[in-house]
């Protein structure tokens, strides 16, 4: 690979430079409090932001939370994630209430060497997510004037042409970071040569989501394991009922297409997990997949799935796991996803946790995350990356 890494920066020396980092700190936010729920993508980018520490540089961090609208939008504001981050560093983080605006540019000029700041979210400016080029190189002209060099440690967010992402390392000096690195690192060995049986478990809500990658995944894996809520509309083109559960009506001719080419290779329940309403609380019955009645709805995976999944995942070499089972987040239709993360961590293979979600589930069910061999921080960027396709900020880094 023609990436330069942040040791090839740390060896030029950073001391009294300013390093602007592009991290994804778009952790999730809980729906009530507005506390962040789950902070593996602040912790993701500290082996970066340390190094660049020790090293003396004034770090100046950068990041996405969320999805406002191109102008400033306080359920979105990062000042929390700065409070946590300078927890986890163990000094504190100035933090800048604009992205390139006054605020920003006394906080970055006054930061003294070892220091770390971090700039308001990113997509308070339309200029990050422009798809016109000029409004984004005025806006990317704006950050990189923040920075002597470019980490980019934000793989969550490498399939974005953002500003941050793609056109500041057009005018910086430019390597990726330990977290964009190991990343790319272990997801190659996905699209090389994976040992085999080679099984990529599938979730989620939505085929049409998922479409890209199982096209790509196809004639590569050996088998596919399909769950979650995505599993009806396939069940649908195989001609069975499915209730009321989630359906994409204009995928079920795509789906029985996709089952028609696989070879056998996907495998789909058996049987479901089929409840009166989507509600923690709602009654609900395991049924075979052949049998779910047409006023209820499926929620998650039956006992005979994960029994086996689990079996077919336990002869695997490797495995890819994105989406989860089930609605994991309430307790009655968790048993699917705790199931198939189990199987994953038991069997010999070089395991892959893919996707926000799945991450999320790791550490909700409170598994152990080290029984992975790795759970990545992207969740579009890690399906699109397994597609096979151009990710703007890996390319910009090539330059
Ligand atoms: C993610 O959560 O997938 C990344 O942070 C990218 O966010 P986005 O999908 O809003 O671009
Ligand atoms: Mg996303």
């Amino acid at each position: 690979m023609s990436i330069r890494t942040l040791d090839d920066l740390l060896a030029e020396g950073v001391s009294g430079r300013r390093v602007l980092v592009r991290a994804d700190l778009n952790v999730p936010l809980d729906k009530q409090t507005g506390a962040i729920s789950d902070d593996g993508r602040i912790r993701a980018v500290l082996p970066t932001l340390g190094a660049l520490v020790e090293a003396g540089a004034k770090v100046v961090v950068c990041s996405h939370l969320g999805r406002p609208k191109g102008a400033p939008d306080p359920q979105f504001s990062l000042g929390p994630v700065a409070g946590r981050l300078g927890e986890l560093l163990g000094a504190p983080v100035h933090f800048a209430s604009d992205t390139v605006g006054d605020s920003a540019r006394s906080t970055v000029a006054d930061l003294a060497d070892g220091q770390v700041a971090l700039l308001e979210n990113l997509r308070f400016n339309a200029g990050e997510t422009s798809k016109d080029e000029a409004e984004r190189g005025a806006f990317a002209d704006q950050l990189a004037a923040f920075g002597d060099a470019y980490v980019d440690d934000a793989f969550g967010a490498v399939h974005r042409k953002h500003a941050s992402v793609f056109d500041v390392p057009a005018r910086l000096p430019h390597v990726a970071g330990r977290l964009v690195l190991r990343e790319v690192e272990v997801l190659s060995k996905l699209t090389g040569d994976p040992e085999r049986p080679y099984v990529v478990v599938l979730g989620g809500s939505k085929v049409s989501d998922k479409l890209a990658v199982i096209e790509a995944l196809l004639p590569t894996v050996d088998r596919l394991l399909i769950g979650g809520g995505m599993c009806f509309t396939f069940l649908k083109a195989q001609g069975l009922e499915v209730g009321t559960s989630l359906l994409e009506k204009d995928m079920v001719e795509t789906c029985r297409n996709l089952l028609e080419r696989s070879g056998g290779k996907i495998m789909l329940p058996v049987d479901v997990v089929v409840a009166d309403a989507f509600a923690p609380d709602a009654a609900h019955d395991t049924v075979r997949v052949d049998g779910i009645p047409s006023h209820r709805l499926g929620l998650d995976v039956g006992p005979e799935t994960v029994a086996g999944f689990s079996a077919t995942l336990s002869q695997a070499k490797t495995i890819f796991w994105n989406g989860p089972m089930g609605v994991f987040e309430m307790p009655a239709f968790a048993a699917g996803t705790r199931g198939i993360a189990e199987a994953i961590t038991k069997a010999d293979a070089f395991s892959v946790v893919g996707g926000g979600d799945s991450a999320a589930a790791v550490r909700a069910l409170r598994l152990d995350e080290t029984d992975f061999n790795h759970i990545s921080t992207g969740g579009g960027a890690s399906l699109e990356y397994l597609e096979g396709k151009t990710l703007p900020g890996i390319a910009a880094l090539e330059n």
